[in-house]
């Protein structure tokens, strides 16, 4: 049996020096390189097709002449083709669905769920927690990698883990009462579900056992953390990962600096790259962050494409660098007549409103050619129906005068917004349907 608490304490390399850092990340860079390359057909080609060879990397920065892989390169090979060890080798598989086509599916050896474990239990550390807490897991279990590795994170750790899943939100409601859990881990947008559902039940929620949330999995603002932090009496802090690269714990927030996730560079290597020229940008530009796994066995992954938008921030709380809470995804930015608007910005702006509910979704449609942008809102409960056109006004006000675009706002009474049980879906996109 192992030793209650032998994982409580941090890693050596969290706090090494950049110097051990980079030697160790050239070390698994040029075995990750050769191991895609002599294992997976693809890299093979498109390596030589771009005239680079694993053995050209003699310093981190000359990643930056190895091709970039994208989701197409995974739908291409789907399902296995990008793995590069036999299928014996392979004890897990996920997927993430993708709103078209093909699910990109992902493979894990035994030392890769190892891996991944290890690094949801060193983001769990970073957000406060200890072998002592027990963990209420409202990530979905199933293909999506958010319940799993939250899962193993814990035990890894040594946490009691509440393997609840996402749905079920009166339930979640109970058994949070029930089971006193120090930690939550779900989507923001399910949370708020949550919170809605214990303050409808008249629970008082600054007294529940609740001691940090760990939020990810879609974006969410800094208003959106105030707003949980205050209705929870909680620290609420970001996870950020994605499948291709190995599922949550790519990144996480530490509790005590809450600047944005530290990257777990020994594992995952970023770059920013501008997403037009694919060139990389210096460190604390804005561009779209790019991944290489450096220790991944089943599907090495080389300098994947995530479409996220942050910028590289130097490291605070851990030596690793951070990155900066995520804008949006390149391909849910709107055009709006011109404009460039990411959800996230309209987030912002209702959460100012102290009428309306942090539940939005916005529709675009186009009308003789332009596109229209309406955005629907909700009203706290109980609040009363002549606020309605008060707080429309104001949030049409806030958008117009803060990003610059005229939109329909449609606040709608309590509930009139659908609700997720995992990712929220903020955009309805009806341009193809009108
Ligand atoms: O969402 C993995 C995950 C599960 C992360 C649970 C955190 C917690 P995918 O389904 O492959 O994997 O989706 C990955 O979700 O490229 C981002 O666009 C978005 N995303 C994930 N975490 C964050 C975050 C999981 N903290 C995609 N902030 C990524 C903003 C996030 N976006």
């Amino acid at each position: 049996m192992r030793v209650a608490g032998q994982h409580d304490a941090l890693e050596t390399i969290e706090t090494a020096s950049t110097d051990e850092l980079q030697d160790l990340q050239l070390e698994r860079m040029q075995w990750s390189l050769k191991h895609a390359y002599d294992n997976v057909a693809h890299y093979k080609q498109k390596f030589d097709d771009t005239g680079v060879h694993p053995s050209d990397l003699k310093q981190l920065s000359d990643l930056a002449s190895f091709p970039f892989t994208t989701k197409l390169d995974l739908r291409d090979n789907y399902p296995f083709g990008m793995f590069a060890v036999s299928m014996d080798d392979v004890v897990r598989i996920h997927a993430s669905s993708g709103t078209t086509g093909k699910p990109t599916v992902v493979g894990y050896t035994k030392n890769d769920i190892e891996t991944w474990a290890k690094v949801v239990a060193r983001s769990i550390r970073a957000a406060g927690g200890t072998h002592k807490d027990k963990i209420h897991v409202a990530y979905g279990y199933g293909l999506f990698t958010g319940g799993l590795g939250a899962h193993y994170g814990g035990e890894y750790l040594g946490c009691t883990v509440i393997p609840m899943s996402g749905g079920q939100t009166q339930k979640q409601a109970q058994l949070i009462q029930d089971f006193d859990p120090e930690i939550i881990m779900v989507t923001p947008s399910y949370m708020l579900s949550i919170v809605d559902e214990l303050e409808r039940q008249g629970v008082n929620c600054q007294e529940l056992s609740l001691r940090t949330g760990i939020f990810g999995a879609e974006p969410w603002t800094a208003s959106m953390r105030e707003n949980l932090e205050k209705r929870l009496g909680i620290d609420a802090v970001d996870i950020y990962g994605l499948s291709e690269v190995m599922g949550p714990g790519v990144a996480q927030e530490c509790v005590d600096t809450k600047d944005g996730p530290t990257i777990w560079e020994d594992h995952f290597y970023p770059e920013i790259i501008d997403p037009e020229s694919g060139k990389v940008v210096a460190d604390g530009e804005e561009g779209e962050l790019v991944f290489t796994s450096l220790t991944k066995e089943a599907l090495p992954i080389v300098r994947y494409r995530t479409r996220d938008l942050t910028r590289l921030l130097p490291g605070s709380a851990r030596t690793m660098r951070r990155m900066d809470k995520i804008t949006g995804r390149s391909d849910d930015m709107l055009i709006i007549r011109g404009v460039n608007v990411f959800p996230t910005q309209i987030e912002e702006q209702i959460l100012r409103i102290p009428a309306l509910a942090p539940h939005y979704q916005i529709e675009v449609t186009r009308q003789n050619n332009l596109d229209m942008m309406q955005v629907n809102v909700e009203l706290l409960p109980g609040a009363e129906s002549d606020k309605i056109t008060e707080a429309e006004q104001a949030l049409n006000k806030y958008i117009k005068d803060i990003i610059g675009i005229s939109t329909r706002v449609v606040a709608h009474l309590e509930n009139g917004v659908p609700r997720s049980e995992g990712k929220a879906q903020r955009v309805i996109d009806k341009r193809n349907l009108t």
